[in-house]
């Protein structure tokens, strides 16, 4: 099968020395490269700036910015069976981007956003994709709830929740505890090394793409 996953974060930039990001590591989404490379499955990973080695016989397509990960999915995402999002996309960029260095003025300075596309969102409407579709949550508060209303808002067959409140779990960790929030049932998978759970999304993500 052929595999799509987004991974790390995305940099928005500000000015040339400058840039609006977050804290993924991307060890969630290579992990599950990793798994899905070693069942011989075909990996398209796409992803942003992280200091992971590139997993062996994936094809790698490296973006900066939210707007190129839009676009790189958009490219590629029909030639995939299953799509697989762990990225952390920033929500908003810079407005404007400021071409020489921006100077210190005054004591406040106000930064206007713009919001991004959504990616994962535009995979059914706007990308047309049919294959099986699995997004990530991270949450803060109502994990369930706000992965269901990501489950249904943007197609996915699967929302893989982690609560990003806790230092020893999601972001940069090299554990993560899961909430699987499917359309009729939820299922806890307790804390563990990012790797095993790479192979349990594997696995019932090829489950759900074989059923579907
Ligand atoms: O990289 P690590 O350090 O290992 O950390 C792992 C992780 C915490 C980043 C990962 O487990 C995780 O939760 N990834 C999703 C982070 C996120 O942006 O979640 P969200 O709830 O804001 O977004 C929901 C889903 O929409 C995600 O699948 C996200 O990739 C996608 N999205 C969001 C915004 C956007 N503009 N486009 C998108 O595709």
């Amino acid at each position: 099968m052929t595999i799509l996953i987004t991974a790390g974060p995305t940099r928005e930039p500000l000015d040339p020395v400058r840039y609006l990001t977050n804290r993924s590591s991307g060890k969630m989404g290579y992990a599950i490269a990793d798994s899905a490379a070693a069942h011989q499955h075909r990996i398209i990973l796409i992803s942003g700036p992280t200091e992971i080695e590139i997993p062996d016989g994936v094809d790698f397509i490296p973006v900066e910015t939210a707007a190129e990960m839009y676009a790189a999915v958009e490219k590629y995402i029909n030639k995939a069976d299953i799509a697989i999002f762990a990225a952390a996309v920033a929500d908003y960029r810079p407005a404007e981007f400021q071409d020489q260095k921006i100077k210190k003025h005054g004591d406040t300075l106000t930064l206007e956003l713009v919001k991004n596309p959504d990616i994962l969102g535009s995979c059914r409407d706007k990308f047309h994709f049919t294959g099986t579709l699995i997004g990530f949550a991270a949450e803060t508060q109502n994990v369930e709830s706000n992965a269901r209303g990501k489950l249904e808002r943007k197609g996915c067959d699967l929302v893989i929740a982690n609560d990003v409140s806790r230092a020893d779990i999601g972001f940069d960790s090299n554990e993560n505890e899961i909430l699987l929030v499917y359309k009729d049932q939820t299922e806890l998978i307790e804390k563990a090394q990012k790797s095993h759970l790479a192979h349990i999304i594997l696995d019932l993500a090829t489950k759900l793409h074989r059923t579907s």
